[in-house]
């Protein structure tokens, strides 16, 4: 029982980890000033991004050059700016998988 108890913890941990991970890195990103998981910020709440927007390499790109447009029935048309080369490409495409993932 013991032995379950403790693999069951552990299971979780590892589950928890890569999610903890990608929130952490949007922080630094500074990409929490303007959105939330759950609700509208200043951007669209990123569930509903996971929600409507299939397109990887659409997401990849809006990060990496910011967007305009797109959400405006949410956000009232404001932009969002640009984060290359200031976040990595590498983590660029962490955060895309993140989102997506939500
Ligand atoms: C200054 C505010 C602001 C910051 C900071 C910001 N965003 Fe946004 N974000 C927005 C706005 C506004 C939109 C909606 C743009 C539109 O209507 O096209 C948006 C849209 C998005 C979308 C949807 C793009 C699409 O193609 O539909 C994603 C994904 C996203 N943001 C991710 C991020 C990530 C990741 C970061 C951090 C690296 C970040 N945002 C930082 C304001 C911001």
């Amino acid at each position: 029982m013991k032995r379950i108890i403790a693999s069951a913890v552990l299971a979780s941990a590892f589950v928890a980890a890569p999610v903890m991970a990608d929130l952490d890195l949007a922080k630094k990103s500074g990409c929490m000033a303007c959105h939330s998981v759950e609700a509208k910020v200043v951007g669209p709440a990123w569930k509903d991004v996971a929600a409507q927007v299939k397109d990887r390499a659409r997401i990849i790109n809006s990060i990496k050059k910011g967007s305009k447009g797109s959400w405006t029935s949410v956000t009232g048309g404001v932009p969002m700016p640009p984060y290359s080369p200031r976040v990595s490409d590498e983590n660029v495409e962490k955060l895309a998988d993140f989102i997506m993932g939500l």
